[in-house]
């Protein structure tokens, strides 16, 4: 099984990741499990992606393991895409999800509004050039919130062409859709290629040389020779075998059955 190093401590997008990766041999670990200690990365891009890639390098910098790290967030149309790379920063500084919910709300006079999940992840191998994935959910916003499952903002989300929000959905469905399984999808397809050639590059090629070809045409000029070993009856190969020869008698084996003793 794979080992990727997780570069979160958000038990809900671990949980989700290890969920939809461990159907392709990967095991998902969060950071804190490896690195032992005070260790925080500072957000401090202006995009989703400009954020995977800052977490996943430096973990990877800080461990040497390959390390994923996705960030996520939520988009409000008419709030000009509010609070996107703040979405959990904004809902903290309220003082929680129903507060950011109302905020939400009132900033959109009450009406409702296109929205969309993005999700962004980043791949660090050291000494490699970090990949990235994106994926994103369309949908709108609802008030009042509904549905008790999931975290942040799924309590406010439609996705389009559903009736229920992220957070009235299981994990399963939830999953078949999110930004986060669509980011996951180029991720897991990325992963498979590599692990296709990696295999590739280790396979053992049949030679195709002259020399091969000379061997073969000597073997096919070798009279087959039958072994006399052909003429051995192994009875049990655990016990005894028995040569076959010329001489060979079969022992006399006697044996009275009920119907020889009436005869
Ligand atoms: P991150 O951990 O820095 O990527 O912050 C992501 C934040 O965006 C979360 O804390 C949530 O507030 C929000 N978010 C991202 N994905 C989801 C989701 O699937 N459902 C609900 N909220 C989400």
């Amino acid at each position: 099984m794979k080992k990727f190093i997780i570069a979160s401590t958000n038990e809900h997008k671990i949980r989700e990741f290890q969920t939809m990766l461990k159907p392709f041999g990967i095991k998902v670990v969060p950071y804190k499990d490896v690195i032992k200690g005070q260790f925080e990365i500072e957000e401090t891009g202006a995009t989703f992606a400009d954020n995977a890639k800052i977490k996943a390098e430096a973990i990877c910098e800080k461990t040497g393991l390959p390390t994923f790290a996705d960030d996520s967030g939520f988009c409000v149309k008419d709030l000009a895409g509010f609070p996107g790379v703040r979405s959990a920063r904004f809902a903290e500084e309220v003082g929680g999800y129903d507060k950011a919910f109302e905020d939400i709300k009132n900033r959109l006079n009450g009406k409702c509004s296109e929205a969309k999940f993005v999700c962004n992840i980043a791949f660090a191998v050291k000494g490699e050039k970090t990949v990235q994935f994106e994926g994103k959910c369309y949908g709108f916003t609802v008030f009042p919130p509904r549905g008790e499952n999931g975290f942040g903002y799924d309590s406010i989300f439609v996705p389009n062409s559903f009736g229920r929000t992220f957070a009235e959905m299981d994990d399963a469905e939830k999953n078949s859709i999110s930004h986060r399984s669509v980011a996951l999808a180029q991720f897991i397809k990325f992963i498979e290629k590599l692990t296709k050639e990696a295999e590739k590059k280790t396979a053992v090629k049949p030679l195709k040389t002259k020399a091969t070809k000379v061997d073969a045409k000597i073997e096919e000029s070798i009279p087959v020779v039958v072994e006399k070993e052909e003429e051995k009856i192994v009875v049990d190969e655990n016990t005894f075998s028995v040569e076959v020869d010329e001489k060979f008698v079969a022992p006399e084996v006697p044996f009275s059955s009920e119907s020889d003793e009436k005869k």
